[in-house]
């Protein structure tokens, strides 16, 4: 856990970055966030996340959050807590508002601003590493959250019983089925290589549009890959070459197994391969 929590334009230890029990995103989850990965102290894509989460507020109607001063703000946070390897965690929701009503307060409510910074620890790095070269199991699950997934929202409910599906089934991502297509995963886009090309679903109001998916597309085309941005159907899973997650923790995850079946030859595949060198060079190149 981090020592210093930003909360409201202060810097507090992380036991006084207490919230209200009326906090908006406390009852309804009205609120955005947004995770960033921190490699040998600095920031990955801060950036692309930062716009990211402006564009989520102006989603829910909140104010512009500060770009410039969050950025400000991670950077002393990474500095104050000493993190080297890890993730920073920005949070802002509609503020506390009693008594408890639907519609958004009127006058004065200002949003609540978090920012916090979470330590991965050698052992979650190693596992992480391990993932990576051997690859993960995946299970299929219905679609059932809203038609908003582009919001990057705290409301996860779906999303966090969906996971705990996987976890309990031993698999490291369950991916949604829509509509007959698997179109990303819990906390994760998804990819496939059909036919030699690289397949993931467009970026859309069904899908979070990752950081590291937009980043693994322009890499995966310099590369000289065909990308393409569409849904890959549930139905062609078995004849897949490969299968890979991305996200800003994952990074470039294969998936070697889905429901129990093998993908391709059930071993990693060269263009996850690939990918994965190419996003780990950017990461190199940060230093
Ligand atoms: N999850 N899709 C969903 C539903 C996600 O929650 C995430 C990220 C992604 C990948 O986005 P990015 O590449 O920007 O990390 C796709 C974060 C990491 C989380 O909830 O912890």
């Amino acid at each position: 856990m981090s020592s210093t929590v930003y909360l409201n334009g202060e810097f507090v230890p992380y036991e006084r970055a207490l919230i209200s029990v009326e906090d908006r995103a406390f009852l309804f989850a009205d609120g955005i966030y947004e995770v960033v990965r921190v490699y040998g102290g600095r920031p990955f894509d801060l950036e692309p996340h930062l716009a990211r989460l402006s564009r989520s507020a102006g989603e829910l109607r909140l104010p512009e959050p500060d770009g410039e001063h969050l950025a400000a703000v991670t950077r002393e946070l990474i500095r104050r807590n000493g993190l080297d390897e890890g993730t920073v965690y920005f949070q802002i929701t509609r503020g506390v508002h009693a008594p408890r009503a639907h519609a958004f307060p009127t006058g004065t409510a200002a949003p609540t601003v978090v920012v916090l910074t979470h330590p991965l620890s050698p052992e979650a790095l190693a596992a992480g590493e391990q993932h990576r070269r051997e690859g993960v199991a995946a299970i299929t699950v219905p679609e059932q959250r809203w038609a908003r997934c582009d919001i990057k929202s705290v409301s996860l409910l779906p999303n966090v019983l969906a996971k705990q599906q996987a976890v309990e089934r031993g698999a490291y991502e369950a991916l949604f089925v829509r509509d007959g297509f698997v179109i990303e995963g819990s906390s994760s886009n998804l990819f496939a290589v059909l036919d030699g090309e690289v397949v993931t679903y467009p970026a859309c109001n069904y899908i979070l549009n990752g950081i590291a998916r937009q980043r693994v597309i322009r890499n995966a085309r310099e590369l000289g890959y065909t990308v393409r941005e569409q849904g890959i159907p549930l139905g062609a899973l078995d004849r897949c070459q490969e299968l890979f997650l991305t996200s800003t923790t994952s990074e470039v995850m294969p998936i070697v197994a889905v429901d129990g079946k093998p993908v391709g030859s059930g071993a990693v595949g060269p263009v996850a391969r690939a990918l994965q060198a190419a996003y780990r060079d950017a990461v190199r190149a940060l230093r």
